[in-house]
């Protein structure tokens, strides 16, 4: 049985070295190393055999076997190396053709909006932090000042779900008390964030509103925040955002979680303050709403307001996508229409 070993081997490799074809390649595997094989066959043998013979004959017949699968791995590699060569030599394969270009994918209008905000808002020490797009009612409203029955929740339809006080927030600004009561409390520590996300109000869907829509809050907390860090910081961003020269102005407003409140403007970047479509010949655009943090929701969010204050901030990076672009219509936004992505 050893010596058949021996010249099943050698007859083997000779028939291997003499191969140059991947047919008789495929050929020859399916003779000795195939399911039904000689070696496979041999290798299975070993039980035939007396007991005394087993081990050396299996450890032989085994390491055969990988001999083969080895020296069948590399004539394979240069068969298919050689048959390349050939192809090339013989112009089957063009080199000189140029290559086949791929579709690229593009990056939404909104998202690129949103990677602008975070490159500014990092640069200027701000982290982002995540909050939830479902929330529960007190903290979307009540723990910002806007007890049940409070008119400006009527300024915010908003989307219910079955499970009585689970709603979809109507704006970012409940991750402020989110952000502060992680924060807050024992071992209060100051807070520098942007809260971006996805909010949702059920209203008519037009040119001009839509049920989905992201913001990106902002909100500071620290022990002398005063109402001029609110207006440098957001007049910084500006700067950023819509060039050095960028005009602004601050109006007087009201939300229920900010005293005072102010809207933001900055001059219309598209007619530069001649007056427009865009900015309905008013020469202005909005961009903010901001305030300093109202003390009830400090103390909501676990910071003493006697001796914390803070500032914070809303903005929509669509309605900015949009008035930078001209955009007529916000429906193009979650439209999916190509012919819309695929101009940005
Ligand atoms: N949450 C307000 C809105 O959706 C915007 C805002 C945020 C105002 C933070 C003041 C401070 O309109």
């Amino acid at each position: 049985m050893q010596s058949q070993l021996e010249t099943i081997y050698a007859q083997a490799a000779a028939e291997l070295d003499s191969i140059a074809s991947g047919e008789a390649l495929d050929a020859w595997e399916a003779k000795y190393l195939g399911k039904k094989g000689v070696v496979i066959e041999l290798v299975r043998s070993v039980g035939t055999l007396p007991k005394e013979e087993r081990a050396d004959f299996g450890k032989r017949a085994n390491a055969i076997r990988d001999a083969l699968m080895e020296a069948y791995q590399r004539r394979s590699e240069s068969i298919k190396a050689q048959a390349l060569a050939a192809d090339l030599e013989g112009g089957a394969i063009d080199v000189t053709l140029p290559g086949r270009p791929r579709q690229m994918g593009g990056l939404h209008p909104s998202t690129h909006t949103l990677r602008r905000f975070y490159e500014i808002w990092a640069e200027m020490g701000f982290q982002v932090y995540r909050s939830r797009d479902v929330e529960d009612d007190d903290t979307n409203f009540t723990l910002l000042n806007m007890p049940p029955h409070h008119p400006a929740r009527d300024m915010q339809d908003t989307f219910h779900t079955t499970t009585p006080n689970v709603i979809l927030r109507t704006h970012t600004s409940p991750g402020q008390i989110r952000a502060m009561r992680e924060f807050g409390g024992e071992g209060t520590q100051p807070i520098r964030i942007i809260l971006p996300g996805m909010s949702y109000r059920f209203e008519q869907i037009t040119a001009r509103s839509e049920i989905q829509f992201h913001q990106v809050e902002g909100l500071a907390v620290g022990k002398h925040i005063r109402m001029s860090d609110l207006k440098g910081t957001i007049a910084e961003f500006a700067k950023r955002m819509f060039g050095q020269n960028a005009k602004m102005r601050y109006r007087a407003s009201y939300f229920p979680f900010t005293e005072p409140s102010m809207e933001v403007d900055v001059e219309c970047f598209l007619c530069g303050g001649t007056g427009c479509r865009i900015c309905k010949y008013t020469g202005w655009l909005e961009i903010a709403g901001s305030g300093m943090v109202h003390p009830v929701v400090l103390r909501n969010g676990g910071y003493d307001p006697d001796v914390w204050s803070g500032f914070a901030f809303g903005m929509g990076p669509e309605r900015m996508t949009l008035l930078r672009h001209a955009i007529p219509d916000i429906r193009y936004f979650w439209g999916n229409d190509l012919r819309f992505l695929e101009q940005f």
